[in-house]
């Protein structure tokens, strides 16, 4: 019976057939423990001479790092091993031999980590925060798909800017167009909602950023949610309940990975909606209290995300951005038209901004008006126009950047170890 770690427990006692890659091992005389992972977790593997006999035996003494390898035996609950069972092996054989191994136990710089990253996802560290990202994505589909959100996928070429021109990533398009890799999937929410009311689009989004900060790749996913009939408030709601159940989520069925990062998850176990939510004008407040160096208008840098956080231990809302900040389809505030009805919802303990969007502008002149003041062309945004010409509505959703969520989740130093292949301003390999 071919068994996998995560589910070994349901085999206690019995012979199981285990496919895997050897992690580490040690041996103690007549007895080698072999750390085995498959995948889905580790587990230490017993074999002991008297079981596998001469050969087999002194094989193992020789194997190396990440050979690859199917080991026979029996599953033994054990209080001491780390996911509590072991397995006494009778027989092992080898398919794939290791040698020199270039990711060992010791430290190794970033830059080489990163230039054998198709190695390093082997390691506990970078497996662990690879299968909280999957439940994270689970989490998101689920939770939209329960809210009758339909998946709506959006198209990558595309052929102009959604969040400005400056981070347009150009692809030459056949003999004479350039089309542009897609900043985000909104415009095309904004039409599918007016098909099927609530829609979402998941999937790469690329900004040509030429910041070399910890939070910035140039391609990242993008989960966009988008509702017709409605507001800004029903934005924040809803951002606040899927960051609420991707939480609840990952500490219900990830505790172990989380352990494996040595997260501290007590402030993740704190989350729980409504988060706080400042204006604009009010965290501009709070930042010159705090001696940052911030003038109005201006938005807000890695450090000011900081400091602002420092008073919440909650992720927490931050709303009505000046309208000059934000993208031209960002609706005025009718109180306020200098500022817009948006909002960022960032996380706590300095992670920064996890979610952006707002309130649509939904008026066929508003929009004719911004799309000429931002300098964009209006023949290619016609296709946009016409959801204003032909039974506009209220209308509003965001965006979550699915790297940001994870590297606040697992406590991560940068955004280039939560995504299995990170593309930054330096790094196109492997
Ligand atoms: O705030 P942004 O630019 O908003 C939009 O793209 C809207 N069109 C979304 C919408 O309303 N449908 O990006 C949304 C989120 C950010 O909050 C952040 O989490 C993530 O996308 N993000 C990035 N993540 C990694 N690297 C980058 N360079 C990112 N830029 C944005
Ligand atoms: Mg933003």
């Amino acid at each position: 019976m071919t068994a996998y770690i995560d589910k070994i427990g349901q085999f206690e006692g019995q012979e199981v057939t285990l496919r895997g890659w050897l992690h580490k091992r040690r041996s103690s005389g007549k007895i080698h423990f072999l750390t085995v992972r498959d995948g889905t977790g580790f587990i230490q593997v017993v074999m002991s001479k008297a079981a596998v006999g001469e050969e087999t035996f002194h094989r193992a003494d020789h194997l190396g790092q990440e050979t690859s390898l199917i080991v026979e035996g029996t599953v033994r609950a054990d209080p001491r091993a780390p996911g509590g069972y072991e397995i006494d092996v009778d027989t092992l054989n080898v398919v794939g031999e290791s040698r020199d191994y270039p990711i060992t136990p010791k430290e190794h710089g970033v830059d080489y980590l990163l230039d054998r990253r198709h190695l390093w996802i082997r390691s506990p560290r970078q497996q662990a925060i690879l299968r909280i990202r999957h439940v994270v994505v689970d989490a998101v589909r689920d939770f939209l798909n329960s809210r009758s959100f339909t998946l709506a996928d959006t198209p990558i070429f595309t052929p102009a800017a959604c969040e400005g021109t400056t981070t347009l990533f150009p692809v030459q398009y056949f003999d004479n167009e350039t089309a542009y890799l897609a900043q985000s999937g909104q415009l095309y929410n904004e039409a599918n909602i007016m098909a099927l009311g609530r829609v979402y689009c998941f999937g790469p989004t690329f900004r040509a950023e030429k910041s070399k900060t910890r939070r910035h790749l140039t391609e990242f996913w993008m989960v966009e949610p988008e509702m017709a009939f409605a507001t800004l408030n029903d934005a924040i709601e809803l951002g606040e309940a899927l960051v609420v159940a991707i939480i609840a989520r990952v500490l219900e069925t990830r505790r172990q990975e989380l352990e494996t990062l040595e997260r501290d998850t007590t402030s993740l176990e704190r989350v729980q909606a409504p988060f706080p939510r400042i204006t604009y004008d009010e965290a501009v407040e709070t930042l010159k209290a705090k001696g940052q160096p911030f003038k109005w208008g201006s938005d807000f840098g890695g450090t000011d995300e900081t400091v602002l956080a420092e008073q919440f231990d909650q992720p927490f809302a931050v709303h009505r951005f000046p309208s000059a900040l934000k993208a031209f389809y960002m609706k005025p505030d009718p109180d306020r038209p200098e500022l817009s009805l948006s909002v960022d919802i960032l996380a706590p303990e300095g992670y920064g901004e996890i979610i952006g969007g707002g309130e649509r502008l939904d008026d066929l002149d508003e929009l004719l008006a911004r799309i000429k003041k931002h300098g964009l062309s209006q023949k290619t945004f016609e296709w946009y126009l016409d959801l204003r010409r032909y039974g506009t509505v209220p209308h509003s959703g965001f965006g979550m950047g699915i790297e940001r969520v994870l590297t606040w989740i697992c406590g991560l130093e940068h955004l280039r170890e939560a995504i299995p292949y990170p593309r930054t301003l330096n790094r196109l390999y492997p």
